[in-house]
């Protein structure tokens, strides 16, 4: 086997023994959350896969954002694809200055999304706190996670050097908000809820 196939044939155990399943991760974080038929704003959308799930399978209506001109048209062509398109409004927008008003929407999602703005994810989760009515659901690699995706599912990528410190994150989330952690092998969904935070402010 030349560099490639061992890379492949490693990735396809990865994915068989359950370390990493795209659609698994996201049904997972999206259940935890207990999100069904839910207004959701996505932040940092990409290629638009949580949100089509959250479409889907779990009815919400979505709306999703990305800094990204190009991730905004990738998504919406999958939507398309999909047949959610009537379900997902699209928008190219900074989480960190949403443009959208306080508790416009039940929950704010961002599944791998955060560690793409490293040094601006404080001033984002402060963002999607503001617009959520209640729930803010963020998933990130763990530093297990961070190696495989360099190793073998984005090698284009350094997702070592773009991981975030989970334990300063939960902390950072407790401040806000209750927090439930789901622990899946390669990352870790926080879900926090505004209304049971105890020092209401
Ligand atoms: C790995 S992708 C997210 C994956 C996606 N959530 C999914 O379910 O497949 C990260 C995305 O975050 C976007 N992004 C990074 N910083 C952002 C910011 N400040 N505001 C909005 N989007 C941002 C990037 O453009 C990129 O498309």
């Amino acid at each position: 086997m030349d560099e490639t196939e061992i890379k492949g044939y490693v990735k396809g155990l990865v994915q068989k023994y359950d370390y990493y399943d795209p659609i698994k991760d996201r049904t997972e974080a999206l259940r935890f959350a207990k999100l069904k038929g839910n207004s959701i704003l996505d932040i940092g959308t990409g290629r638009g896969f949580v949100a089509i799930l959250a479409a889907k399978e779990f009815k919400c209506r979505i709306t999703s954002i990305d800094l990204s001109e190009d991730k905004i048209s990738i998504a919406r062509e999958n939507a398309k694809k999909e047949g959610v398109l009537d379900k997902i409004t699209f928008r190219v927008a900074d989480a960190g200055k949403i443009p959208f008003q306080n508790n416009s929407f039940d929950a704010v999602i961002s599944f791998n999304a955060l560690h793409h703005s490293k040094g601006n994810s404080e001033k984002i989760i402060t963002e999607m706190f503001r617009v959520s009515k209640d729930k803010v659901v963020i998933t990130e690699l763990n530093e297990l996670g961070a190696k495989i995706f360099d190793e073998y599912i984005h090698p284009e990528e350094n997702h070592s050097s773009m991981a975030l410190n989970l334990n300063e994150l939960i902390n950072s989330l407790k401040q806000n908000s209750k927090v439930n952690v789901l622990e899946r092998r390669l990352m870790t969904t926080y879900v926090c809820e505004k209304s049971m935070r105890r020092d209401k402010r």
